[in-house]
């Protein structure tokens, strides 16, 4: 009895509170999430796996995003994987390089659930040309995750870029120093990619060796993840999806409220980095470029991501 006293007078208390927002005109922004306290999935304006069940059919379909010491790979997995670079080594020696893989990198933290006392916000940053002159920096260094790929520049760029970085997203060829704070996500392709992490953060005489990332915050993608996302999310279009989209998928395991910068070509349809001359004919090569788009859009319309697609 005391309990749903306390809900009508909650309930009214919210009402008043979004009369007085709506008259002072400041914002429906601030009604939402006061009236978000009614949705037990997580505490921001509107939770990620909020309705729409064929989107939450395809989250749950999904494998663990990290490697971990008890992960066992199938072999269906390892098959698919070793084609995305033709890979000619063994199951065995990927097996092997696992193992002594994680005799080297502690245990990675499993993912915190979303829970009704939480929001957790995450910009996912491209490398879009149409980030230049965005003016998103102050935007984007709002989020509490901000994701980046690959060699995506801060200095010089912070205006329409920002400035934390929580996670980096890279692999062997596309790698660059990290500070000490930023969670190095590797997205292996080939065993090689392993090894070279192996090579990397293995104990060395020579101390000299500059360390690339803090050893504690390294996470590797699980090669399961990657055929997920090539099956659930493409439906197999492409030989397998680029970074770009790998990275938005695995940010859903991570965020309730995902922003999305620098994706897209710009608004004159031209595809290039924010860093670099402007090259029309960027291709995008074994990823199914215009289908991520498409979904990209999709995800936009339904309200599970917002695409923030620059300002040219
Ligand atoms: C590799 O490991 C998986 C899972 O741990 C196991 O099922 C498989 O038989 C192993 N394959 C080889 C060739 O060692
Ligand atoms: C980086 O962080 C680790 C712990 O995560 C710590 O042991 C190390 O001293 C730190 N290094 C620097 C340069 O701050």
């Amino acid at each position: 009895m005391l309990s749903r006293k306390i809900t009508v007078f909650i309930t009214i208390l919210c009402l008043t509170t979004i009369g007085v927002f709506y008259r002072s005109g400041s914002g429906s922004g601030s009604a939402s999430r006061i009236l978000s306290i009614y949705s037990n999935l997580c505490a921001c304006e509107k939770c990620l796996t909020e309705g729409d069940p064929d989107f939450r059919e395809i989250m749950k379909a999904s494998p663990k995003p990290f490697l971990s010491r008890e992960y066992e790979t199938t072999q269906e997995v390892f098959n698919w994987w070793k084609r995305l670079q033709s890979n000619k080594d063994p199951f065995d020696f990927y097996n092997t390089t696992v193992k002594n893989l994680f005799e080297i990198f502690p245990p990675i933290p499993p993912l915190i659930e979303s829970s009704p006392d939480r929001c957790r916000t995450c910009a996912v940053v491209g490398n879009s040309g149409n980030l230049k002159g965005s003016h998103y920096g102050p935007l984007i260094d709002f989020h509490d995750i901000v994701i980046r790929m690959n060699r995506g520049p801060i200095k010089g760029y912070e205006k329409d870029v920002g400035t934390k970085t929580t996670h980096r997203v890279m692999y062997p060829e596309s790698s660059t120093l990290l500070d000490n704070t930023t969670h190095l996500v590797m997205f292996p392709f080939k065993i090689k990619d392993l090894q070279w992490l192996i090579q990397k953060f293995a104990p060395s005489k020579n101390k000299a060796a500059k360390r690339i990332a803090n050893k504690d915050l390294v996470m590797i993608l699980n090669p399961a993840f990657m055929k997920y996302v090539h099956e659930m999310w493409l439906k197999k279009k492409g030989r397998y999806p680029s970074t770009g989209f790998m990275t938005l998928a695995l940010s859903m395991h991570m965020c309730d409220e995902i922003n999305v910068f620098g994706f897209g070509a710009d608004s004159d349809g031209n595809w290039y980095h924010y860093f670099g001359a402007v090259n029309k004919n960027l291709r995008t090569g074994p990823h199914p470029g215009g289908q991520e788009y498409d979904i990209l859009q999709q995800l936009h319309k339904a309200h599970k991501i917002h695409f923030y697609n620059g300002w040219q």
